[in-house]
């Protein structure tokens, strides 16, 4: 199994991991999955539900309590993370009875309803850095108020609360040194045992992806699970890939702080596919298949071998997200907006060897918006159209090192015109641009890699590509105090 590749473990390990085996076999429920719906064109909640059935995904995490959405897994036998928005903190923590009816509309009414509602997820990685503390004086209140609400409608034996949070709330050379940030070491240490009075787990995001993304020097191995890259040597424990050393220093840290026990969730953890020179096809799939191999192993961390619980990043792509941390922010799916499977990915959940796609999709017609091939580069109105077709469409696959880095100048143009017009639902108007610019074709204008998509059918965008919030803040991702793990790393390379 994987972690033994080349060394030597002493026989008590050995033990103990088996051990840790028999436990995997008997409490692990599978692979959980992120469901995000910052998408102007989200395929319908049934869809989505039969996806994750067919492709046995027993475990969704959501980022709001969308009712539509929790209608679909009612009886789906799917267990069920449900957010809060950290927009809601400020209200629920200083209302018990603004919990109170979060609990009574968002919980209790699903519960009653047959969804398997296991988690409630009380804001999105509110101590990341960017939000300067916005939600610092907040997030612990919200969560107490929630645990009341929760015990108050008797649910508290069923469903625990916890809050995702960035992997930057704790810092470390190596996992040994890990405790929590100083600047809120107090308040981690109160969240804590807050949520170990009330046998409720910590969850953590964990990217691999933004520490080579951010850092080009990043020994790229130790992003991956292959086991070829210089291992770290912790007092004895090996560490061959930046996930157990990340993970283990937060072991580390609650260790520290008197709570080694406590149960840690994987909130997030995946790779995404364009939009960075980073974000490859083969990058995702090595990391992916590298982590789900291990994950349906039980092999563990160092410090916690054994079965995790982890929900993958992400389950559809979110052509409606907040770019701010980059345009590859839009492609964390490990399918495509209309649920087409990117790549071969052996989840180990059913007997087929790669992942199944959504069924009956419903696409609009076979065109596409277009530069007119009598348009002229030249004309004035180019440069004006296109930045309009891309503030309000998607051209985050456009670019150096994108899935459409290659097209010509004349091709950019054309991806540009149809991606606002598909996000348009195909609007006569929508392909309508200054001086005759544009003409819709029937010809795919895709090549290779670089794809033109047609969007998918919803009840409910006539209007054109309302369906996504623009306005929220998306889950926005950061390298998870690795930096200092760069350090350690090339001080001992
Ligand atoms: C229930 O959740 C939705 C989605 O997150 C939110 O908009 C709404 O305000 C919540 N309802 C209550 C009563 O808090
Ligand atoms: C954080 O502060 C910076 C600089 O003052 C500002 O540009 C940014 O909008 C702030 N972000 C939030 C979420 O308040
Ligand atoms: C560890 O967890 C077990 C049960 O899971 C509990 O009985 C024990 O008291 C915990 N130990 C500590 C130090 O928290
Ligand atoms: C295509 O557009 C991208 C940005 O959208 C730009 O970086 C690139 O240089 C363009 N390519 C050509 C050939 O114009």
């Amino acid at each position: 199994m994987g972690l033994s590749k080349g060394h030597n473990f002493p026989g008590g390990f050995l033990v103990f991991f088996m051990f840790a085996v028999v436990v995997v076999a008997r409490s692990v429920v599978g692979i959980g999955v992120n469901w995000g719906t910052q998408s102007t064109h989200p395929l319908p909640g049934g869809t989505v539900v039969k996806m994750l059935n067919d492709n046995g995904i027993q475990k969704v995490k959501l980022f709001d309590a969308d009712s539509s959405i929790l209608n679909a897994l009612g009886k789906s036998g799917i267990q069920v993370m449900v957010g809060i928005p950290n927009d809601m903190l400020y209200s629920l923590a200083n209302s018990p009875n603004a919990a109170e009816s979060w609990v009574s509309k968002n919980l209790s009414s699903h519960v009653s309803n047959g969804v398997d509602i296991r988690y409630v997820a009380v804001g999105n990685e509110p101590f990341l850095s960017t939000y300067n503390g916005s939600f610092l004086g907040t997030t612990f209140p919200a969560l107490q108020n929630v645990q009341s609400a929760i015990n108050k409608a008797s649910l508290g034996n069923r469903v625990k609360v916890t809050i995702p949070l960035n992997a930057d709330v704790y810092t470390g050379d190596k996992p040994s040194d890990g405790d929590f940030r100083s600047d809120i070491h107090d308040l981690m240490l109160a969240i804590v045992k807050f949520l170990s009075d009330n046998g409720a787990p910590f969850t953590v995001n964990i990217y691999p992806f933004i520490s080579l993304h951010n850092d080009p020097n990043f020994p790229v191995d130790f992003a991956f699970f292959d086991g070829n890259s210089a291992p770290i040597n912790d007092n004895g424990r090996i560490y061959q890939n930046v996930f157990d050393a990340n993970h283990d220093t937060l072991v580390w840290a609650l260790q520290k702080n008197g709570y080694g026990n406590m149960t840690i969730i994987v909130g997030e953890i995946g790779w995404p596919t364009d939009g960075d020179r980073s974000a490859t096809m083969q990058y995702a799939q090595r990391f992916n298949q590298g982590f789900m191999t291990r994950f349906n192993a039980g092999t563990g961390t160092p410090m916690r071998p054994g079965a995790m619980e982890v929900y993958l990043f992400s389950l559809i792509d979110e052509d409606h997200k907040s770019i701010q941390p980059g345009n590859f922010e839009r492609h964390w799916g490990l399918f495509y907006f209309d649920g087409t499977p990117k790549y071969q990915l052996n989840l180990g959940t059913t007997s087929s060897n790669g992942l199944v796609p959504a069924s009956n999709v419903r696409y609009l017609p076979q065109q596409w918006c277009v530069l007119s091939p009598s348009a002229s580069l030249d004309d004035p109105q180019v440069a004006p159209s296109v930045s309009y077709a891309c503030a309000n469409g998607d051209c985050t696959s456009l670019g150096y090192s994108t899935s459409c880095g290659n097209l010509d100048a004349r091709g950019n143009i054309s991806y540009a015109f149809n991606s606002y017009y598909q996000i348009n639902d195909q609007l006569q108007s929508a392909c309508k641009f200054p001086d005759g610019l544009s003409v819709v074709t029937t010809q795919d204008p895709s090549s290779g890699d670089c794809k033109f998509r047609i969007m998918i059918q919803v009840p409910s965008t006539l209007n054109g590509g309302s369906g996504g919030n623009a306005a929220a803040v998306g889950h926005l991702k950061k390298p998870a105090g690795l930096m200092l793990f760069v350090l350690f790393l090339s001080m001992i390379l």
